[in-house]
Order: C-alpha cells, then sequence, then structure tokens
C-alpha cells in the first residue's frame, strides 16, 4: 500500500483516489480536486484513514457489553466501564489545542528520533501511515526510518479489558536498538468530579506497582470495590506512575523528559495525577519483529474480598486477565471471536445491490451505528462528553427501532430499563444513567414526547420477534420496588397521558419541548447560562404541538392493535376514539394551506406557519403527520411533502426549518439561539431526514426518496470530506444548512438517531421489508437505479432469500417459493428455515 498523504507541499498521487491532491501535514487541503482522507474497504469491513490529519477526529468504538473505549485516528480518546460519568478509567482533555489529545500513546525512541505509531502525541514525520477502523477494533500502521508498527486495540467480546498488541519490526540491515514507552493515564473514576474537584483529587491519587503492572487503586481504601491496571507482557525495564515526574517540568506529552533522555524515573505516584508508563529495551536483529501486549483492565471484587491475607489489593482476577491475553494466539483468537459475532450480527440483514455505496452502509456502517447508539444513546462521544448526558429515555426508544434485528434479546432488557424510569402518570424522566439504571433527576422530566417513544419500541420489538409476553412483564415506576405493573399498563399510562392532556385547539400540549428539544414554548428564559431543559417552566397549559399529535396518530395506532392481540377491548376503544379526535384536530387547526403547522406557543399564536416572518416550515410536523397519513383524503401528507421539497430541500438534505431565526424570540426558546443554519435552526438535522425519506416512499415518489437518502448519507458524500469534515461512514447529528457560514458540515457524529431512522427508511421503505406482527410485507419502492437488488433478511430464525427485478413497470408480482403470491404478505411460518423471494416490479 502507498502513503496517500504528503508531509510536504509536493503533490502525491493518490492512487485510491485516482487524483492528484495537496494537503498539509495536518490534511488541509491546499490544492487540487477536493479530496477524501481514505477510503472504504468493505471486504475487510474497514475504512482506512490514509492522513493523520483527518478535519475533525474520525473515531472508532471499541467495545460491545460492559467496557467501551473511544478512539480517534490518532489514537486519542479514553476508556470506561459501563458509564463514561460514573466509571471513566482513563483520562481525556477536552476542549483542548488539539482537539483530541489524551489516548493511547506509545513512543518509540530510536536514536534521536521519537515517534509514535499513530502519529499522536509527537507529530514526528513518519514514512507512512494508516489507521483502519474496523468492527470494533482499530488498526494503526506506521514506519519510521526503517521501523515498522502496527498497533492493534480492542476490547474481547466478555472481558473487561482493553488490548494494544504492538507489533515492531526492524526493516533496516542494521542492529536496532530502541526504547518502547506504553503510557496511560488514569482518570479518577467519576469523570465530573475529575475534571473539577481538584482539591481534593489532588490528594487522593494512588497506584501499587506489581510485576509489570500498574494498578490503579484511588479510593479503593474506602468505598470503591474495583480498580484497573495496566500491563505489559514483557518484563520492563523501567516504569513511571506519576505524571509530573514523567513529562517533567514545563514538558507535555509530546516531549515526556523520560522519554527525551531514554530512561524512567521509578515514580510511585501519590495524589497528584496517577499514570501507569512503561518502558522496554529492545535491541532488534535486521529483519527481526517483536510483539508487545499491553492490557488496560478493569476488576471489581466483592467487598469481604477487597485483599488478600498480607494487605494487599485482591488482584486475582487481575493476574487471571493478565496470563489469558499473554499471548499472541490468545490476543488474536479473540479478536477472531470478535469479527465472527460482528459477522454473525449482521447477517440478519445482508443485501447486494448495484450501488456499493449504499451496499457498504446497510450491510456494514449503518448496522454498526445502530449498534454503537444503542449501546451509548447520546452518553459519549467527541461531541457528547460523557459527563452530561446518560441514556436518554427517546433516544434509547428510538435506538431500539434500528438495532432490534441485530440481538432483539439485548433490546428486550432495554425496554423493560427505560420503561422503570416512567412516572405512574405516564409522563418519564428524560435520561438515565447506565450503572444504576436510575432516573436522572437533574434533568428531569416533562417532555411530552416522550412516553409515545415507548410504544414505537415496544411494538418494533413484538413486530421483530413475535414475543407478546413482554407485555406481561412486570415493570416498576421510577424504579420503586412494589409498584410494578405490566408493560402494557405502562403503554396505556402513556397513551393516556397524550389524551389526557391536551390543549386549546384539541392538540396534544408540548411541556418542556417534544421531540425538538429546543422548541421550548413555556420556558421564556431571560438568565444567561440557564439550561433551556432544565429552567423552570411556566406552563402555559396552552403550547400544543402538531408533532406530538402525529406521533400520536401513528403509535396510538400501534397501541391499538397491541391491545387488539391482548383483548383489552375498552383500552383499544378509547385510544381508536382519542386517535381520530386528534386526527381532526389536526386537519382543523394543525394544517396551514399547504403544509402542517409546527406548533401553538403559549399565547395560542401559530408556530411554523406562513403568516410568521422566520420558522415558517418546519420538517418534523410534515415528517411525522405523513408517515401518520392524517389528511390522507385531502391529499395533505402529498401537499406538505411537495412544499417541503420547495422550501427545505437542500444539497446536504432537507433543512429543520425555513427561514432561519435571526433573532432570540423568549417565547420559542433555544431553537432561536443557535445561529441561522445551525443545529436546531435549520440545519439539516439528519435525524429528521429519514421520516421524509419514509413518507417519500408513501405518497409515491420513490426517486425523490432515495435523492434525499444520499444527500446526508455519508458514504454518498465521502468525496466531500473537506466539505462535510465529519466521518465517511458514520451518519452525524447535523450538517450546516444553506443560512450557515459553514454550509455542509457535519458535526456531532455517531451517537444520534439518525443512524436508526437511517436503517429503517433504507430497509423497510425503499427496500420495503417490513416486519408485522405476524409476518413480513415486502413493498420494496426502488429508484431506477436498483435493477436488481439481493436481499439476505434472517426474521425470527427463518432466512428469506429475496431477489428483487425491477424494471419500474408499476405491476408487482411476487412468488414464494415458487407459489405466486395474492398480496404482498408472508406470513410467518415456523416450519421453514429458508424461504426463496422472487418480487417483480
Ligand atoms: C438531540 C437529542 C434528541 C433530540 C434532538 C432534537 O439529538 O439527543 O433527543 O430529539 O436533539 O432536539
Ligand atoms: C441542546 C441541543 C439538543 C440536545 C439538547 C440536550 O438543546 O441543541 O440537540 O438534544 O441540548 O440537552
Amino acid at each position: 500500500m502507498q502513503i496517500l498523504f504528503a508531509f510536504s507541499n509536493s503533490p502525491k498521487y493518490n492512487e485510491y483516489v485516482n487524483e492528484i491532491v495537496f494537503v498539509d501535514t495536518y490534511g488541509h487541503l491546499l490544492g487540487g480536486k477536493p479530496m477524501k482522507y481514505g477510503y472504504f474497504d468493505d471486504k475487510n469491513r474497514e475504512y482506512v484513514i490514509t492522513v493523520p490529519g483527518t478535519p475533525l477526529p474520525w473515531i472508532n468504538y471499541l467495545g460491545r457489553n460492559d467496557m467501551y473505549g473511544l478512539i480517534s485516528n490518532t489514537a486519542g480518546g479514553y476508556t470506561f466501564y459501563k458509564d463514561a460519568k460514573l466509571r471513566r478509567l482513563t483520562r481525556f482533555r477536552y476542549n483542548n489545542v488539539p482537539r483530541d489529545f489524551g489516548g493511547r500513546y506509545y513512543y518509540i525512541k530510536d536514536g534521536n528520533t521519537i515517534w509514535n505509531p499513530a502519529y499522536m502525541p509527537c507529530k514526528t514525520k513518519l514514512d507512512s501511515y494508516s489507521c483502519r477502523h474496523g468492527l470494533g477494533y482499530s488498526i494503526f500502521e506506521a514506519s519510521k526510518n526503517d521501523i515498522s508498527s502496527s498497533l492493534l486495540c480492542f476490547i474481547p467480546l466478555n472481558d473487561n479489558v482493553e488490548i494494544h498488541k504492538l507489533v515492531l519490526k526492524n526493516n533496516s540491515k542494521e542492529l536496532k536498538s530502541i526504547n518502547v514507552y506504553g503510557t496511560t493515564e488514569w482518570c479518577l473514576y467519576n469523570a465530573v468530579d475529575d475534571f473539577s474537584n481538584f482539591q481534593r483529587n489532588y490528594n487522593i491519587g494512588e497506584v501499587e506497582i506489581g510485576k509489570n503492572t500498574i494498578y490503579h487503586i484511588t479510593e479503593y481504601r474506602e468505598r470503591r470495590n474495583h480498580f484497573s491496571f495496566f500491563n505489559v507482557n514483557r518484563d520492563i525495564d523501567g516504569f513511571d506512575s506519576d505524571l509530573d515526574t514523567f513529562i517533567g517540568q514545563m514538558n507535555s506529552w509530546t516531549n515526556p523528559e523520560a522519554v527525551t533522555k531514554g530512561i524512567s524515573f521509578s515514580s510511585k505516584a501519590s495524589g497528584w495525577s496517577p499514570i501507569a508508563a512503561f518502558r522496554n529495551d529492545i535491541k532488534l536483529q535486521p529483519g527481526e519483529e517483536i510483539t508487545l501486549i499491553y492490557l488496560l483492565g478493569y476488576t471489581e471484587n466483592d467487598k469481604e474480598d477487597k485483599y488478600l491475607a498480607d494487605g494487599s489489593i485482591n488482584n486475582k482476577k487481575a493476574l487471571a486477565l493478565i496470563e489469558k491475553y499473554s499471548t499472541v494466539e490468545n490476543v488474536n483468537q479473540a479478536l477472531d471471536d470478535l469479527a465472527q459475532q460482528w459477522t454473525k450480527d449482521l447477517s440478519k440483514f445482508q443485501i447486494s445491490s448495484p450501488n456499493k455505496k449504499f451496499d457498504r452502509m446497510i450491510n456494514i456502517w449503518n448496522q454498526y451505528q445502530c449498534m454503537t447508539t444503542y449501546n451509548l444513546s447520546r452518553s459519549a462521544s467527541y461531541f457528547e462528553s460523557g459527563m452530561g448526558r446518560g441514556m436518554g429515555f427517546r433516544d434509547s426508544c428510538q435506538d431500539i427501532l434500528g438495532f432490534v434485528h441485530i440481538i432483539p434479546e439485548k433490546a428486550r432488557q432495554r425496554i423493560i430499563d427505560i420503561a422503570s424510569i416512567q412516572f405512574e402518570d405516564g409522563s418519564t424522566y428524560h435520561q438515565y444513567q447506565p450503572l444504576n439504571k436510575k432516573g436522572n433527576a437533574d434533568v428531569g422530566s416533562g417532555f411530552n414526547d416522550d412516553p409515545l417513544w415507548l410504544v414505537a419500541c415496544t411494538s418494533a420489538y413484538i413486530k421483530e420477534t413475535g414475543d407478546l409476553s413482554i407485555l406481561n412483564d412486570q415493570v416498576p415506576f421510577n424504579n420503586t420496588l412494589g409498584s410494578e405493573v405490566s408493560l402494557f399498563e405502562h403503554l396505556t399510562r402513556s397513551v393516556n397521558f397524550i389524551s389526557d392532556n391536551r390543549g386549546p385547539h384539541g392538540l396534544p400540549l408540548i411541556g418542556r419541548a417534544d421531540w425538538n428539544d429546543c422548541l421550548n414554548l413555556n420556558c421564556f428564559s431571560l438568565s444567561p447560562g440557564e439550561s433551556f431543559q432544565t429552567a423552570s417552566n411556566y406552563d402555559s397549559h396552552k403550547a400544543e404541538s402538531v408533532f406530538i399529535a402525529g406521533m400520536f396518530v401513528l403509535y396510538g395506532k400501534e397501541y391499538c392493535e397491541l391491545a387488539k392481540l391482548m383483548n383489552k377491548e375498552k383500552e383499544n376503544r378509547e385510544i381508536s376514539t382519542a386517535i381520530s379526535e386528534i386526527e381532526k384536530a389536526v386537519i382543523k387547526n394543525g394544517w396551514d394551506g399547504k403544509w402542517y403547522l409546527r406548533a401553538y406557543d403559549a399565547f395560542e399564536n401559530k408556530v411554523g406557519s406562513k403568516e410568521n416572518e422566520e420558522g415558517k416550515i418546519f420538517i418534523e410536523p410534515q415528517g411525522m403527520c405523513a408517515m401518520a397519513g392524517i389528511g390522507e383524503s385531502f391529499e395533505m401528507p402529498k401537499q406538505a411533502i411537495e412544499s417541503l421539497e420547495k422550501y427545505l430541500l437542500c444539497d446536504y438534505g432537507v433543512q429543520l426549518l425555513s427561514p432561519c431565526y435571526s433573532k432570540y424570540h423568549i417565547e420559542l426558546g433555544e431553537i432561536t439561539t443557535y445561529p441561522p443554519g445551525y443545529k436546531e435552526n435549520g440545519s439539516v438535522f439528519c435525524h429528521t431526514n429519514p421520516w421524509i425519506v419514509i413518507a417519500e416512499t408513501l405518497v409515491g415518489n420513490k426517486e425523490k426518496a432515495y435523492e434525499i437518502y444520499k444527500k446526508y448519507t455519508p458514504s454518498f458524500i465521502e468525496d466531500i470530506s473537506e466539505i462535510h469534515r465529519s466521518e465517511p461512514y458514520v451518519y452525524c447529528q447535523t450538517i450546516a444548512g444553506k443560512e450557515a457560514q459553514n454550509y455542509g458540515e457535519g458535526k456531532n457524529s455517531w451517537l444520534t438517531g439518525a443512524a436508526s431512522w437511517s436503517f429503517v427508511a433504507a430497509s423497510q421503505s425503499i427496500l420495503g421489508i417490513q416486519p408485522t406482527y405476524n409476518g413480513l410485507i415486502l413493498d420494496p419502492h426502488l429508484p431506477k437505479e436498483f435493477d436488481k437488488i439481493r436481499v439476505v433478511r434472517t426474521f425470527r430464525g427463518v432466512v428469506y432469500n429475496i431477489n428483487i427485478f425491477n424494471k419500474n413497470s408499476g405491476i408487482y408480482e411476487m412468488t414464494v417459493d415458487g407459489i405466486k403470491s395474492k398480496d404482498k404478505f408472508i406470513k410467518y411460518d415456523n416450519t421453514k428455515t429458508t424461504i426463496d423471494v422472487e418480487i417483480r416490479l
């Protein structure tokens, strides 16, 4: 493989993009054609980054059960156990210059040259560099002065240990004597406290030094029954565990004194900042290769079992992990197991279409991102500090929509956890912390769309699995023992909460906000810095949301289906009545003539209307009400979508609103605090775009559906990475809109509802494979470009081999195992293991 970046201003031929580009050391485009910073390696399910200086850190996630790591293309990031706020293992420096600081920093001192296998932190010019982000692992390959390095980082499936396998090879004809340093900087477990409470923290840091191992045992002497450790599988020649000593006065991680001198100080941390830094002095003969395995681990002990007889910490579990992963064979096996698990998980939905950009999203990256959002909700990314938001109620419910087919059993548990933070009246906490699963009182409640998302994810789970039994599971309110009722009753409280809280126009009250956290119609905030999400609400009992109305119609109908399946006639009747009332209310009071209104504010003024000067039309109600089919007989969905195309469609998708707000409107809240074109004030808020893709298919515009999908889907905008700036393999939350200075720039990558919803839109609307309570509907809406598609979909253990031939003929023909079907539906049949389906369009 060739190096693809130029460390000078000289042109380099980029074999992957087939063009000449000029970039500086930091990857900035100096001239030439628009560039990419890497390429997709579909066979290996990797994105290969070929320039260390990507426009923003391009990151990946390690771990998928209890331990997680964020890792950038220069090995930056941090590691935590279950909860990025409450159980942070390593330190990261936020808001820094450079932005990405703190990470898995390895140093190679070869004579007077000191370099890093992932370029940071020394930024020494490398002879070659690449970073391969794969499914749950990242590999950094580099070379400098005839030494090549490969650093593999991953977390095995079932152990709480982050493995860093470092392979070094001497490619020269001479003996090489090098010092290798492996480092980690500990976080004192509670990330918020670690970042603020220095008067205490600079006194409490403690480590224990073991054989080739440093244990981080801060607060273990008192209430913690866990510690972390860093180990290397080879006898060390020196160590440090005190940051200041290792780094030296006035130095930084870019030039630690120990490393520049090629020595170690054997420092034992006492307070201040504990670290772990090992030195190995290595001689490599010409052609010789050496492998070092570093482990960053975490273990817990029972309260009674914290110490060994001699008074030292009980490190038995740590030693077992160290033993297990001390060999290359075991490490390779663990990587292999991880890969196989991913193959299995992704196999539930695989396609082959004429467009590889589409295929790689569906087959690999979109599903991978769905798993990540499922695991982490909005807690920890390079834009979510891991110290603020835990698991969001509405976020986690929606994350299930795109994840449920991958591991339904996990989704089941999540639904129960989420429902457990609901209150008896059907409203709910907005978030919970993953470590203790308790509702987060700091963020509070009152987001009136929240309860309905519980219906959405429960019905999606039952459609995927057929497991109605979940509805009988006993689930508490607000995690209070003794308050348990059935999950079905939770859903009933959810829909009743909306139905019972309607405003002057017969539409649902918005409360603190609905899906749009920033449309705060009862807030009236005047104090600088006050959070719009938690400011005390004026609670007009007047502000209403057309969006929630659409949601109620859409998911209320799902609730009624479930009620029928559970023989709950009364519940079905009551909610059916409420649905038709709310539907009528939207048609009468929620229609602005050419599109759906957004809301009524606390003074009963229209929001999202032609009468407004700014914010005339919003995306959310167009998507939601069209998906709910409100006013279909008056062609409202069709008209709304036409208006949206006219006013909101831009180069990178559909903007959230138009025109953007230029002034602060106290009666509308946070939405008007963002400069025009950013975030909720008129960016392309990617989460909402799949709603429009779905709506376009519903009103019969399949070309338009695909056109919109392509505009905001990362693999399709890889070629404009210098504009988009975010990772080309995952969705970001927001792309700056037309009115923004940085039009087209993506921000807040990874943790966004865009992941799940895009997968739903592509799989269920474009490809048209829709799970129902008793089978599958197959109703593709394929653009002309897709003349032939093959889909392999595993549904409740049955493998459906689906071949779709698209002549765009306007007719629909399906055969199931060779037999012509009367409709677009295949009833679930558990006597079969595979079913062959052919569809001609
Ligand atoms: C963020 C939140 C999500 C919200 C959206 C719109 O992505 O995580 O819950 O719906 O913003 O405000
Ligand atoms: C801000 C963001 C919004 C996010 C919310 C969460 O309002 O704009 O997207 O959901 O914070 O607290």
